[in-house]
């Protein structure tokens, strides 16, 4: 089948992005802004946001840094603690600002030192979350140092996560960054409530990417990259049209020196070219027909929340990723920087 040489779309809606703050955050948030008409705002700053009058006041940060003309709307999140209260969840419902709650476990990737450590005792904030409408967001991976890096997504499937939403059948459940075979199994044999996002990275890449010929920095994220057929299997969940898997890119930016060390953090910054990367990775699939559900569609429906009505156009018109983007007073290095993409976003979001 011959591609065509222009997509117009609903415009998207970025469902996993982290945006950062200060002078960093004013760096980026055009990069969304752009592309996006919405974004949840993953609250691990630090310190995290886990309140709702923290969210409220993130939220007047981000919007004050907005370029003029942009209708870019972040819907925020709290960092769920060990110590959030099911009061706090009613006042972030009230609040009309807050969609979802985050759950890091404890020690998981960047920021998540804060994080939850013990599941059981959070019950009462995920039934007060499930009666007020709060979405749970989860990052799904084990953290027992004993658990090799590779598992600790399929272990916490079956050691939490399968356990948890059995428990809270109101709850709507957001697997976030999905990385191999059985997470998308898990998810398409969960019930309505359960739904997960994918990442450009995860669906581009593989882990001999990141390792093969050289350690590629940039590429590293948690949950780490994984084998080709875990790829192939989020790129087949991603194009298959079913509404329980959407979009949301997890760019998370860091300043080069951050990456570029002995130890290097996670995070991969993609929203420089975010819609153009899942435009490559869907082409490649032959189904460039499927991105609108996926990329702004079937994200709105599960949050409950109205479809774009702007739209916005892709144009078969290869450019190359700069090898670099301002990052408050330092740089980050975007994804794919210095390589080439197929597809160029057109049309200015409105
Ligand atoms: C994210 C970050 O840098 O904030 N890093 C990452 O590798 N994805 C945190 C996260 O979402 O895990
Ligand atoms: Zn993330």
């Amino acid at each position: 089948m011959s591609l065509p040489d222009e997509l117009t779309i609903a415009q998207p809606d970025d469902w996993h992005l982290h945006l950062r703050d200060g002078a960093a955050m004013a760096s980026v948030i055009g990069h969304s802004a752009r592309q996006f008409a919405r974004a949840i705002i993953m609250p691990n700053l630090r310190p995290p946001v886990t309140t709702t009058v923290a969210a409220l006041a993130y939220r007047e940060r981000l919007r004050a840094a907005l370029p003029a003309g942009h209708g870019f709307e972040p819907l925020m999140t709290l960092y769920l603690t060990d110590q959030t209260t099911a009061a706090e969840i009613a006042t972030a419902r009230t609040s009309g600002a807050v969609a979802a709650c985050k759950l890091y476990p404890a020690g998981a990737t960047t920021n998540s030192q804060d994080g939850v450590t013990d599941l059981e005792r959070l019950g009462p904030v995920f039934a007060a979350m499930g009666e007020q409408g709060l979405a749970l967001l989860v990052h799904g991976e084990v953290t027992d140092p004993d658990v090799d890096i590779f598992d600790r997504e399929d272990r916490f499937i079956d050691e939490r996560l399968a356990p948890l939403v059995e428990r809270f059948p109101g709850l709507r459940v957001v697997f976030e960054h999905v990385t191999t075979t059985a997470a998308v199994a898990f998810v398409r044999g969960g019930p309505a409530t359960l739904a997960a996002t994918i990442t450009p990275h995860h669906l581009l890449y593989n882990r001999n990417a990141m390792l093969v010929g050289g350690i590629r920095p940039h590429l590293y994220c948690l949950p780490v990259l994984k084998r080709e057929r875990h790829r192939l299997a989020l790129v087949e969940a991603a194009v298959s049209g079913h509404p329980r898997f959407f979009l949301g890119t997890d760019s998370a930016p860091h300043p080069v020196e951050g990456k570029e060390c002995g130890c290097g953090c996670a995070g991969a910054f993609s929203a420089h070219a975010a819609l153009e990367f899942y435009a490559q990775a869907f082409a490649q699939a032959d189904a460039l027909d499927r991105l609108e559900g996926f990329a702004s569609h079937f994200g709105a429906d599960f949050y409950g929340l109205p479809r774009n009505t702007a739209r916005v156009t892709l144009r078969r018109e290869p450019w190359e990723i700069p090898p670099d983007y301002p990052l408050g007073p330092t740089r980050v290095i975007p994804m794919g920087a210095g390589t080439r993409l197929d597809w160029r976003l057109l049309a200015a979001a409105q």
